[in-house]
């Protein structure tokens, strides 16, 4: 890699902006550091990020392109070992994941997501009665209460998973990421959950409904070939997390710069910025998905002003393409909801961009909605340097988002 001072990654992302403006003083791409002996290349511009997202040089297959980990120097310790190697439609390379991405794109159609509005309406009325149900001046976590309920809410409705199973489906995400299970508790309630989606598929094979499950079992290529059973089970899963984590955190993420700018949520009252507005902003300027591994260059690339060489390891640095001042000048870094260009990659561009993108974007805008028109003195609980980022770099989201439904000496509630 080139003789410059790489930008060391905090893995706690305790400030991911000014740490992607650090990486922007090298240029449009930049080097960073993300363990002692794994080095990568973070792309912070608009138009790089733009060139290396409709780039087929770039695979997102590690065991074929990245060559630190052929070549076995990689610490199997080495904390991002998860993310590069996954095995599912986000890591496939070339002809693979095109078979994929056609056969999920056949069942993900745009009259499956118009479908959802009436489930969404529902999911997001029973959400405001729990929270409407609160004690008088209670802090609330908008974040467990209202954001990640209603985008796994919308992701079981969608995929067609009896309430039965949710509760297991759910307890199996926390043990993931729960640091107090024991490898043996880990994995029997992942066993469980892996259970609970075989017997999904059997169940919609035997009586196909109106859901996204019977139409990946329907969805075929021309000459005939189906996914397999594994890659059923191993779509539905990823679409579940795929589907939760960046939907909670751009639900979050809206609500939370809608509350620190009073003055934006003024414009969308009075007519002059609509609710789109604001959730386009929020994505450009606090995207759900902020740094994504990884990407592997298959051959030397050069793209903005350096050569990548074969086989080193990419990030997406979405977080910093939103604020790329070439594109939107001195105040990238602004939450304004007016402004006229609102460009942003935050779901991805070319051939892996998001899947879920109007359906992510029509729930968002829905809550977001529905919440402040129930709420309209929704109030943070506590100063905006006191809500705790998420404890990730690759994310941008909050540990929570402590309210008021009601402003302290207001007494008029939703
Ligand atoms: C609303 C918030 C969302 C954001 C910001 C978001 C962001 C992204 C991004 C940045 C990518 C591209 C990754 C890359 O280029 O390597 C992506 C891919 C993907 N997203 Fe989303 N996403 C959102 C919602 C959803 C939803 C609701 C679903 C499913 C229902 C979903 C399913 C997927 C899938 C399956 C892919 C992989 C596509 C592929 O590899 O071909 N996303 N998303």
């Amino acid at each position: 890699m080139e003789n410059v001072c790489p930008v060391v990654i905090d893995p706690t992302g305790t400030d991911i902006h000014a740490e992607g403006e650090r990486i922007r003083e090298q240029g449009p791409v930049g080097l960073v550091e993300l363990s002692d002996s794994v080095r990568a290349w973070s792309i912070t511009g608009y138009e790089a990020g733009k060139q290396a997202l409709g780039d087929h040089r770039f695979s997102k297959d590690a065991r074929q392109h990245w060559t630190a980990f052929v070549n076995g120097q990689i610490d199997p310790d080495f904390p991002l070992i998860g993310w590069a190697l996954m095995e599912n439609l986000t890591t496939t390379y070339g002809s693979a994941h095109s078979r994929l991405r056609r056969l999920v794109a056949k069942a993900f159609t745009p009259r499956r997501v118009e479908a959802m509005r009436p489930a969404i309406d529902k999911i997001v009325a029973n959400l405001l009665e729990g929270l409407a149900d609160s004690r008088p001046g209670e802090v609330l976590d908008l974040k467990a209460r209202y954001a990640h309920p209603l985008a796994a809410e919308v992701m079981f409705d969608l995929i067609g998973i009896p309430a039965g199973a949710r509760q297991t489906i759910l307890r199996g995400g926390e043990a993931q990421v729960d640091t107090t299970m024991t490898e043996e508790e880990i994995a029997a309630s992942v066993g469980q959950v892996l259970q609970e989606m075989a017997a999904l598929v059997e169940a919609k094979r035997q009586t196909p409904a109106d859901d996204l499950t019977s139409d990946l079992l329907g969805a075929q290529e021309e000459d005939g070939s189906r996914l397999t059973d594994a890659e059923m089970i191993g779509t539905l899963l990823l679409l579940l997390a795929t589907g939760t984590e960046p939907v909670t955190n751009l639900v979050t993420n809206s609500i939370l710069a809608l509350l620190v700018h009073p003055e934006q949520r003024q414009l969308i009252s009075t007519g002059h910025a609509s609710w789109h507005d604001a959730i386009e902003e929020t994505l450009r300027a606090e995207p759900p998905v902020a740094h994504l591994p990884f990407r592997f260059a298959v051959e030397d690339i050069q793209i903005g002003g350096v050569t990548i060489p074969a086989g080193d390891p990419v990030l997406m640095n979405f977080a910093a393409m939103g604020r790329d001042p070439e594109i939107h000048g001195a105040s990238a870094g602004r939450f304004d909801i007016s402004r006229p260009r609102k460009d942003h990659m935050s779901f991805g561009y070319g051939i892996y961009r998001c899947i879920g993108m109007p359906l992510g974007r029509l729930e968002t805008e829905m809550a977001v909605a529905a919440l402040f028109e129930r709420f309209p003195d929704l109030a943070l609980a506590v100063p905006e340097s006191e809500v705790r980022p998420q404890n990730t770099f690759i994310m941008n989201g909050r540990s929570e988002l402590p309210v008021l439904l009601t402003a302290p000496g207001n007494d008029s509630r939703g």
